[in-house]
């Protein structure tokens, strides 16, 4: 195997607050098989296939941020296993595991196409996903993804865990849809070996109906947990944003991600690039820059890192998001799938 590397290291990304950029979130398509009703309206209008990057400038832009000092590489979407041929790119990047300039390469996927993908997944040197899970219950699933099926996700689970794939269980907590089914959540997750984390809704996209009927604090699904579990703080880490306690009674880890209720900003190391190339250097803010324009215009990476390393100097120092009622307008006009959450 090749082990020269194809990349000179040049000085690591920090931002105008110290932060240094180690994770890079790609979204490699906007489009999804569900409709999650936090996440999109029912009837979304994506972008038409010809303005999307390919998958050979995707993999020079995540490897111009590798030769930048990134260390985790999260595909997302949209659903990032709907976009054709994605294998492609997972198998390309898993070369910068292989010489170490990358500790993860990883996902964060719905699960509908996990029964056809994991294990080719794993061969690519992916160790751990994040699977999307709100519900146990197939009709609150339905109701909840509109579009998903409960059983096909609950396949590909399966055939992650037979694949070797670790996996953690993402579920957005939502004011009288699943709160009252957190338990079985977690006794669900920790059962079969996998994390649970727990997430806020954020304002982000405008979506069909109040998100004030959804958004439960964590905060108060924490208090509750108390009531039945013992928690313990622990120091387990993956680079995200995630606090984690562990369960007394069941060995596991639960996981709280809490953009409303405790900012997590000052310990930001990610930036967020779309299938079109725009970097958006905040979740929660609009400023972005145009990464497609100097990719596209040479084919050496000298403008790219001119342009990557000006769109760092002008990482936010953070969110400020507000779910209230007097509040009608989302934070950012757009939505979760176009930044890959
Ligand atoms: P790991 O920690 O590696 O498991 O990943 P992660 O938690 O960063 O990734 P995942 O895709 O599971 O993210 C879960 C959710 O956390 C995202 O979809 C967002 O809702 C939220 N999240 C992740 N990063 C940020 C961030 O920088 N800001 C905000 N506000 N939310 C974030
Ligand atoms: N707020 C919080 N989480 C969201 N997700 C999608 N939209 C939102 C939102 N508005 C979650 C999905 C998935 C992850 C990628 O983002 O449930 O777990
Ligand atoms: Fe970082 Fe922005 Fe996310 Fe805050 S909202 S944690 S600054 S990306």
């Amino acid at each position: 195997m090749d082990t020269a590397p194809d990349i000179v290291r040049v000085p690591d990304l920090i931002d105008p607050f110290g932060r240094a950029i180690t994770y890079l979130r790609v979204s490699v398509t906007d489009r999804c098989d569900f409709r999650c009703v936090y996440c999109m309206s029912e009837h979304m209008t994506f972008l038409p296939k010809q303005d999307l990057l390919t998958l050979e400038e995707l993999d020079r832009l995540c490897s111009a941020f590798v030769a930048r000092g990134v260390r985790k590489l999260r595909i997302t979407g949209g659903e990032p296993l709907v976009r054709k041929n994605i294998l492609w790119l997972f198998r390309s990047l898993s070369r910068h595991l292989e010489r170490g300039t990358l500790d993860e390469l990883t996902l964060t996927t719905n699960g509908s196409q996990l029964a056809k993908y994991a294990a080719d997944l794993k061969a690519c040197g992916v160790d751990r996903i994040n699977v999307s899970m709100d519900t146990l219950d197939p009709v609150k699933f339905k109701a909840i993804t509109r579009w998903g099926d409960l059983g096909q996700v609950l396949l590909g689970l399966e055939a992650a865990e037979a694949a070797g794939l670790k996996v953690k269980i993402n579920a957005v907590a939502l004011k009288g849809v699943n709160e009252h089914e957190i338990d079985d959540l977690i006794r669900f997750a920790h059962d079969r070996g996998a994390d649970l984390t727990l997430i806020e809704t954020m304002p982000l996209g405008d979506i069909e109906g109040d998100r004030t009927d959804q958004y439960l604090p964590l905060s108060i699904v924490r208090a509750r947990l108390l009531e039945r579990w013992t928690m313990e703080d622990i120091p387990y880490r993956t680079g995200g944003p995630a606090r984690y306690v562990r369960i007394n009674e069941t060995g596991g880890r639960l996981g709280f991600i809490t953009p409303m209720t405790h900012n997590f900003c000052e310990s930001c190391n990610r930036v967020r690039l779309t299938c079109t190339g725009t970097l958006y250097m905040c979740l929660g803010q609009d400023d972005a820059a145009d990464l497609r324009g100097p990719l596209r215009a040479s084919p050496d990476d000298g403008l790219l890192m001119e342009a990557i390393e000006a769109a760092i100097a002008r990482k936010p120092k953070g969110h400020d998001f507000i779910i209230d009622r007097t509040t009608s307008k989302p934070a950012v006009s757009r939505h979760m799938s176009v930044t890959g959450g």
